[in-house]
């Protein structure tokens, strides 16, 4: 066959000019390091597309296309199954970022074997560790199928193809998008032109061989994606794991799914033996809970569509600086402000004079307004020296005039708080109109709230 020559242009990323060979500034906008390498003829790299006639589709009316449900394998991660929608949709493309050291490779691995444990041929290609590191890590992930996973430690794209051809598995797994390489670009392995180009011959090849494909992205100094967000696009679902490294707990989240919701969260625990599934979250996050406690309030939070009970504590203290001082941990310092500055209006509390400091309980981090009223009484109690009841929880969104606002998935908010066990629920009283009342009520009691004064009462 003759080999088509490879050409290459630069293409400038603010406004799209493009020159033959790269320049620091753009000669049409003038912008500095904006340039980036793109192929223009090239041999592909895997041979299934050159088999493969491509039939030209017919357009079809919307309501005559009869929907083909893809089938979706269970990856043998109850958690992980749930983050992806409901299982492995297959011959789709996954990308899972997370930053370094978090556990994205051990979780790959653990999932290879749910899946291998089924038949389906899971091919891992580490460009990053060693045959040996990997097999390692597997050894102490005490991993039993050996039949249907194969490892290679590879970084050039092109040779990575090559054995996808010989062994034809129906998951492919590459770890890590920066580090693997296409050796027609001239510019070293993880930068844009690169990881763009893998990216793209990645994605062509899971399309058109139906073979499902992930790969790992490190996440950059400024928390994106495998550089400017260039990924996010091709892919059909982005994975984020991250967590706290100081807690065993890691949190994988669905940013974008094209097969399921978004935001839908699995949660998992790193153990010595590997990724540990959290299957009761809210029991593991007010574990350490004491008895009745001055400054803690349990909040009922969601993270997609699943309720997630944790621990809010907060702290204040008479100030002895001219600015008294704000820390917040795991929450918006911005709705703290917020929070005690309606607190001093309505309530008088003075809490304008005092140091405060707020805390989410085992590292999590909560960015809902729900969140709002369980932060406004956690700061009561603790001004006022006042414990709260154990067993109540609280969930209310606080506007600026002292209203406390209704909120989303109050239903599923109140299950979770009974099924732990929780006796008192504080609400906006705007949620009454969603809720079926008469259900819950007889098994918890709900304390309607208007306004931030009906917190102070007792
Ligand atoms: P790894 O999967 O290599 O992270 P990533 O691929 O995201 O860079 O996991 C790295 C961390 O996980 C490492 O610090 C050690 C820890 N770890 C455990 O605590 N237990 C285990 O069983 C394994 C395999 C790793
Ligand atoms: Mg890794």
């Amino acid at each position: 066959m003759k080999e088509l020559k490879v050409k290459t242009r630069f293409v400038c990323t603010k406004c799209g000019v493009s020159s033959p060979k790269w320049q620091g500034q753009c000669s049409h906008c003038g912008q500095w390091n904006c340039l980036i390498e793109e192929v223009l003829t090239k041999a592909p790299s895997f041979s299934h597309s050159n088999k493969r006639k491509v039939k030209p589709q017919e357009p079809a009316l919307l309501n005559q296309q009869e929907y083909q449900s893809k089938t979706r394998n269970h990856t043998g991660m109850t958690e992980l199954d749930r983050a992806l929608g409901g299982g492995l949709v297959s011959g789709s493309y996954i990308l899972l970022g997370g930053a370094p050291g978090i556990g994205k490779s051990t979780l790959l691995l653990q999932m290879a074997e749910g899946l291998a444990q089924q038949g389906l041929k899971v091919f891992y290609v580490s460009a990053e560790e060693s045959l040996q590191q990997t097999s390692l890590r597997a050894k102490r992930l005490n991993l039993k199928d050996k039949h249907n996973i194969f490892i290679l430690n590879e970084t050039s794209l092109e040779s990575i193809f090559h054995h996808v051809e010989k062994i034809k598995p129906n998951v492919l797994i590459v770890d890590s998008i920066q580090t693997v390489q296409l050796s027609e670009l001239s510019s070293t392995s993880g930068t844009i032109s690169q990881v763009r180009e893998c990216a793209g011959q990645l994605m062509s090849f899971a399309k058109s061989t139906e073979t499902t494909v992930f790969v790992i992205g490190h996440i950059t100094k400024d928390g994106q994606l495998a550089g400017p967000r260039l990924l996010e696009h091709m892919v059909d679902t982005v994975l984020s794991f991250d967590g706290d490294p100081h807690y065993h707990f890691r949190l994988l989240r669905a940013l974008k799914n094209r097969f399921g919701a978004v935001n839908e969260i699995g949660v998992f625990q790193m153990s010595s033996q590997g990724l540990k599934e959290v299957s009761n979250p809210s029991e593991f996050f007010l574990e350490e809970r004491k008895e009745t406690l001055v400054g803690s309030v349990v909040f009922t939070a969601m993270e997609g569509s699943r309720p997630l009970l944790c621990e809010i504590q907060a702290l204040s203290l008479r100030s002895y600086l001219s600015i008294p001082r704000r820390t917040s941990i795991g929450l918006d310092i911005n709705r703290l402000h917020m929070i005690t500055a309606v607190l001093d209006r309505y309530l008088n509390t003075g809490l304008s004079q005092c140091d405060i400091f707020l805390n989410m309980v085992g590292g999590l981090k909560i960015t809902e307004p729900a969140a709002d009223m369980a932060i406004a009484k956690a700061l009561i109690s603790a001004k006022k020296q006042k414990p709260i009841d154990e067993l109540s929880c609280f969930f209310g969104e606080i506007g600026l005039t002292g209203e406390i606002r209704a909120c989303t998935f109050s239903e599923e908010r109140i299950r979770e708080a009974q099924k732990l066990g929780f006796k008192k629920i504080y609400l906006p009283v705007g949620n009454k109109k969603h809720l079926n009342i008469k259900k819950i009520a007889e098994k918890v009691q709900l304390q309607w709230i208007k306004s931030i004064k009906d917190l102070d009462t007792d």
